[in-house]
């Protein structure tokens, strides 16, 4: 009952009317949002205010089956699809799956903050849409996840204690150092409880604010604190150059002036 699948009725309903071309002999119907012209690519997606706590709990759970960047995707779009319907039915959610791991096992981008942009760009939209307004929130939320002391959310019903988890600030959006700071403060591996625990409760943590934000967006009062870090840098990168640099960060060419 935890995910809303694009019902098999949906594509026959209405059948006679919609029954279009023969291909290799067959028949083939056309889906409900084909037929209707439901176009999924013009935006702002219709948002409802969700419940952030409601909305981090559905995260948390299920993060313990998709790990964390589509679960960020479905803890927002499972909720909408139940309240809205189309266009959320088409999204193909699980598909976001890849995000665990930072990409692939890879420890780049932290699947979770993956899973915010999506959502951020697939509901206001992305900057061809006619509005930056997506890309910004997906930055801010980027900005405040560096800066958190992770995990910020405590879910109503912990699988590993409370103070089994302790927490860190990561400085960085990248899951390799998210994930590295904190096993290397709670000395526990990879495959332990205690560091599965911690990355659904930053899962649970992300959704919670991602909803936050778009719940003001909807209310009208969202001013961003988004930006785009290689506006002031010349070069695409995070702002803790000096962890990877020492004291000898490189100016990208062109930057001198
Ligand atoms: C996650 C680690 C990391 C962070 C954070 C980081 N860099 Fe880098 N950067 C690298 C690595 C690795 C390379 C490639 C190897 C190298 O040249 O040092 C690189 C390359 C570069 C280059 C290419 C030219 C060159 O001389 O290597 C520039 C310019 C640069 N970084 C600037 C920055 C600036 C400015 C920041 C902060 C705004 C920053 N970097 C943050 C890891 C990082």
């Amino acid at each position: 009952m935890d995910k809303i699948n694009l019902k098999r009725r949906d594509f026959f309903k209405g059948t006679g009317a919609l029954l279009l071309g023969v291909a290799a002999g067959k028949i083939l119907p056309v889906s409900d949002a084909q037929a209707k012209g439901v176009n999924v690519e013009k935006w702002p997606w219709p948002y409802e205010k969700l419940d952030p706590v409601e909305t981090a709990e559905i995260a948390y759970k299920q993060w313990y089956k998709w790990f964390c960047g589509a679960s960020v995707v479905h803890s927002v779009f499972y909720q909408l699809r139940k309240k809205i319907g189309e266009p959320y039915t088409l999204f193909p959610v699980e598909a976001f799956i890849f995000a665990e791991g930072g990409v692939a096992g890879w420890g780049t981008i932290c699947g979770s903050l993956l899973g915010a942009n999506v959502v951020t760009n697939v509901i206001i939209g992305p900057r061809t849409g006619g509005s930056h307004l997506g890309a910004l929130m997906g930055s801010e939320i980027m900005e405040w996840y560096c800066e958190a002391n992770m995990p910020v959310y405590v879910p109503k019903k912990p699988k590993v204690p409370v103070d089994k988890i302790p927490h860190t600030v990561s400085n960085s959006p990248l899951c390799h150092v998210s994930v590295g700071k904190w096993m290397k403060k709670a000395n526990k591996p990879l495959g332990s409880p205690e560091r599965r625990d911690r990355c659904a409760r930053v899962t649970a943590s992300v959704a919670y604010h991602l909803v936050e934000l778009l719940n003001k967006w909807k209310d009208g009062k969202y001013e961003t604190e988004g930006e785009f870090p290689s506006g002031d840098y010349s070069i695409p990168a995070q702002h803790n150059c000096e962890e990877c640099h020492g004291d000898n960060v490189p100016e990208p060419p062109g930057s001198e002036d």
